[in-house]
């Protein structure tokens, strides 16, 4: 019942500016409104070379998933996909192997019924509406089973979303239920908004999604930390998404510091 409320308070929101779409108009995308492409505007307005910071984001992901698929994971369960274009998971995938699954999940109803189109002609990926918050109606879906072998590596993208989560949504206890939801080999991947470096912009940032359908809280890079718990750290370690192994050539110093990340693999032997 909860959940069902959840979505339904969902179901009306497309006055305002909603976290997907928002990310879409961000990386140059087509699928948002006027709402968010106006909010884009006044924030990169605001807190001038934002855009880089959604960019930067993307890229992380993008290159957090060919780490993964180079060390043989060729499943990937994404909690708050969002609308998977510009560079999303199946496509990073597909340009490696032809062997791959991809799980997109989102609670917000109009992304998944712009999504579905998207991946009709792509029978590796599916994208499903469920809220992460509800981990059984995640994991126990039928496409879930359909798609995953849960009792191979899976690759657990969270990447810019559990900053959506309150406290109260217990984000730990959720991160760990899916931790024990895959089979050692698998991997968790987590981006988080961030405001210990640079408090000013992080501020202005939250004070502009205070007004959309989906406010952030921002936290630190100890509390993104230990949302891997017991998963042995890959890389550098839990760091700023620009520093998590950058392309050769990339900007050293990104503009804003304000989204910290990091992977983790779940070792043989864990809980
Ligand atoms: C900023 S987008 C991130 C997209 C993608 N993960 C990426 O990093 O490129 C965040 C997405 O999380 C979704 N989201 C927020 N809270 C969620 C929840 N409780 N369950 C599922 N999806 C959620 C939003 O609808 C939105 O599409």
């Amino acid at each position: 019942m909860a959940e069902a409320q959840r979505l339904l308070s969902r179901e009306m929101d497309i006055d305002r500016p909603c976290a997907a779409r928002i990310y879409d108009a961000f990386l140059g995308g087509s699928h948002n409104f006027g709402v968010e492409r106006r909010f884009a505007e006044r924030l990169e307005l605001a807190l001038p070379g934002v855009t880089g910071v959604f960019r930067d984001n993307r890229a992380f992901l993008r290159r957090a998933v060919e780490y993964l698929l180079a060390r043989g994971v060729r499943q990937f369960l994404d909690l708050g996909s969002g609308i998977p274009t510009i560079g999303h998971v199946h496509e990073v995938a597909r340009r490696r192997t032809g062997r791959f699954r991809v799980l997109y999940v989102d609670n917000e109803p109009l992304t998944v019924a712009h999504s579905k189109p998207l991946l009709a002609a792509e029978p590796r990926a599916e994208i499903i509406r469920a809220d992460l918050r509800e981990p059984g109606s995640v994991l126990n879906a039928p496409e879930t089973a359909e798609l995953l072998d849960l009792a191979q590596p899976v690759g657990v993208l969270m990447s810019a979303v559990l900053h959506f989560l309150d406290d109260g949504d217990d984000p730990h206890g959720l991160v760990r239920t899916y931790q024990r939801a895959v089979p050692p080999g698998s991997a968790l991947v987590i981006s988080h908004v961030t405001g210990g470096e640079q408090p000013a912009p992080m501020h202005l940032l939250a004070n502009f999604y205070a007004d959309t359908a989906d406010p952030l809280v921002d936290r630190s890079p100890e509390w993104i930390d230990e949302c891997f718990g017991g998963f042995d750290r890959l890389g550098p370690g839990t760091c700023c998404v620009s520093d998590w192994r950058p392309d050769p050539g990339a900007p050293a110093h990104p503009h804003y510091r304000i989204l910290h990340g990091g992977v983790a693999r779940k070792p043989a032997r864990h809980e």
